[in-house]
């Protein structure tokens, strides 16, 4: 069989990802590079679709594209590139944008919490398009639709409803002007940790959301980043233990750990049995520290080579735009242009 292929994609919106991302995503990306065909795309058009800065957003996509690349992205193994370098995603959103209905593209829950925060009306049209959008991400870098061909996305709950949208709208146009596209399937990593706010286990740790103390970013230095796992919401108990429910705070802490470290709930618990959370915590941080270390390292080092760096993403978007025009040159001509 063919090797399946992956897509996904993260929007760079902030100075640095955080340790809910690299657990929840990242990571997985790394590691899907050796099993499948992988496009991973810095989704600076959807970055837009909210009010922005050009300079930030400028400087974002570098400083994401690097932390990626530091987290062990690899061009010659995986295609890195940045969305607005291929411009066939926004030529397939248009089209696939008219076989979308507006009652369809109304039902999108995420645009309505998204808009909900700054009030509906003055919400942008490219917010509300946002997962047509993304669904040209996808099916642009569709597999030739033969028996056997396999398209995947990860996707997290708050993308699900997007994916099935995407899945729609491949059906449709496969019925309406012949089979161009393969259907994408979600995929869920075995190993993906949700993980939660530090002071508030009840919430996820999302970079709009959380309060500083509340998340750890990857690029972050060494001594905030122990502070912050040492200071961590815990409970009034001392027993390591994994329960979510009862002892939010420390199953999210033992959460970081297994994810880390390989380490099984229960041996976590073995071994922490009477040493209460401040040994258990301060070996956590040593973790954290020593995973987050060389990335932060190696972004820097790619930062400080803006050609070099431009050169790997012209690379990446020259190795992706050859299987985007191919694709659009297919649906142009379906589609009677
Ligand atoms: P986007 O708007 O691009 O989804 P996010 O920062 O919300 O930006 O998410 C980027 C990726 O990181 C997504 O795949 C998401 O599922 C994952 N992610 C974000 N926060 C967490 C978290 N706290 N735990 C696990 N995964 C997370
Ligand atoms: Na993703």
């Amino acid at each position: 069989a063919a090797t399946p292929r992956v897509f996904s994609g993260i929007q760079p919106t902030a100075d640095s990802f955080h340790l809910g991302n690299y657990l929840g995503a990242l990571r997985q990306w790394v590691a899907l590079q050796e099993t499948h065909e992988a496009f991973y795309c810095v989704v600076d058009l959807h970055a837009i679709t909210v009010e922005h800065d050009p300079a930030a957003l400028r400087r974002r996509t570098r400083v994401s594209a690097a932390q990626l690349l530091a987290m062990g992205l690899d061009q010659d193994r995986s295609t890195l590139f940045v969305q607005s370098h291929v411009p066939e995603h926004t030529e397939l959103a248009w089209v696939l944008g008219c076989i979308t209905g507006f009652g369809e593209a109304g039902r999108m829950t995420q645009f309505k919490d998204k808009a909900a925060k700054q009030g509906t009306a003055g919400a942008s049209v490219g917010l509300f398009t946002y997962p047509i959008l993304q669904a040209a991400d996808i099916l642009l870098y569709t597999p030739e639709p033969r028996a056997g061909a396999v398209l995947q996305v990860p996707v997290g709950e708050d993308q699900r409803q997007h994916l099935e949208l995407t899945r729609d709208l491949a059906g449709r146009f496969n019925h309406r002007f012949g089979t161009t596209f393969v259907a994408p399937e979600a995929y869920i990593p075995e190993n993906a940790a949700k993980i939660t706010d530090l002071q508030e286990p009840g919430a996820k740790m999302s970079k709009s959301a959380s309060s500083p103390q509340g998340i750890i970013d990857v690029l972050e230095e060494p001594g905030p980043m122990r502070k912050k796992i040492m200071r961590a919401v815990t409970d009034t108990g001392t027993e390591v233990r994994y329960d979510e429910e009862g002892k939010a705070g420390v199953t999210n802490l033992m959460r970081i750990y297994a994810a880390l470290d390989g380490t099984s709930y229960g041996d976590i618990e073995k071994r922490y049995e009477g040493a209460g959370y401040g040994q258990f915590k301060k070996d956590l941080a040593a973790l954290v520290v020593d995973t987050f270390e060389p990335i932060r390292e190696r972004t820097r080092e790619l930062l400080a080579d803006e050609d070099a760096l431009d050169r790997l993403l012209a690379q990446g978007a020259e190795r992706a735009g050859a299987v985007a025009r191919r694709n659009m040159e297919i649906v142009r001509e379906r589609v009677g242009f």
